[in-house]
């Protein structure tokens, strides 16, 4: 395995991969990787000849008193972790050289960067959008892995990829959970015993959602996001929910007639607990 950090050194390697016929999957990340990204290099090493992993905290993605300087970083630990998973190559540049001296351009999906995990952390999604088509030019990929934890992550990714013809194929692995539900993320960390116990809150309101739905035991969409909001607050009231969303999984469009909705229904939700935002989300067909 070996570690790039250099541009143009990982876009002559990913060039000749290509000539050489060689399928590249990459697997962008952040580090700090857990079971859920190796969920995904696994996914990338069963179907790709040649898996790029990359590692790079990015600033353009980090709210003004988000959490960028605390975000946990361990190069060594993510070294070994990608070794094992069989990882060709890590990427992982410094800030200075991705986004060199006067950068100026940006990729926003109108809209879709706006909403839900968008209203509350604006750029947020502009930030994502326009590292993750960085990665792609540098690294050249055939396709890309990303976990379904990150739903709005993925719809965003999945329009810029479409409206830009980026010739680039996306694909989506399940959400890993902890034994009581929790959601696998590098954020977890911050969270201590008690609020990791409460935080299984999240999962069981999604499914109470989700059971709603499909038992069809509910008035409107409102009834059911008040139900899963009764659960939360009544469940764990020292957490503090930031929004419910029950869209489809297009263009997070919300669902106003869900009774007569057919289709796939994605509800999603964000819920601090202390200063620790954790979001999660549940995908189904109706
Ligand atoms: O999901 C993440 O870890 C990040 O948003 C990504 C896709 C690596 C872009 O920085």
């Amino acid at each position: 395995m070996k570690v790039i950090k250099d541009i143009r050194a990982m876009q002559e390697i990913s060039e000749f991969l290509r000539r050489t016929g060689k399928k590249i999957g990459l697997v962008p990340t952040m580090g700090y990787l857990h079971e859920g990204h190796v969920e995904l290099l696994i996914a990338a090493k069963d179907e790709c000849d040649v898996v790029i992993a990359s590692i790079f905290v990015n600033p353009a993605q980090f709210l003004p008193g988000e959490d960028f300087e605390k975000y946990p970083r361990d190069f060594m630990r993510d070294y070994f972790i990608c070794m094992q998973a069989g990882v060709d190559y890590i990427f992982n540049p410094e800030a200075e050289e991705v986004y060199g001296k006067d950068y100026k351009t940006y990729v926003s999906i109108n809209d879709l960067s706006d909403k839900y995990e968008g209203k509350f952390r604006p750029g947020h999604f502009t930030g994502v959008a326009t590292i993750v088509l960085k990665l792609f030019n540098i690294t050249k990929p055939h396709r890309a892995y990303f976990g379904q934890k990150d739903a709005q992550q993925v719809v965003t990714l999945r329009k810029m990829v479409k409206d830009l013809n980026v010739d680039v194929e996306i694909r989506v692995c399940e959400t890993l959970r902890e034994e009581n539900g929790l959601a696998k993320s590098s954020r977890n960390v911050y969270l201590d015993d008690k609020q990791r116990e409460d935080a299984a809150v999240l999962n069981e309101a999604l499914n109470l959602g989700k059971n709603m739905i499909l038992k069809g035991d509910f008035d409107d969409y409102k009834s059911v996001k008040k139900a899963m909001r009764d659960y939360i607050e009544t469940k764990t009231p020292e957490c503090s929910l930031q929004y419910i969303a029950i869209t489809d999984n297009e263009l997070m469009e919300k669902i106003d007639d869900l009774k007569n909705y057919e289709g796939e229904v994605l509800i999603s939700l964000a819920v601090f607990f202390g200063k620790t935002r954790l979001i999660d989300n549940i995908l189904f067909t109706k």
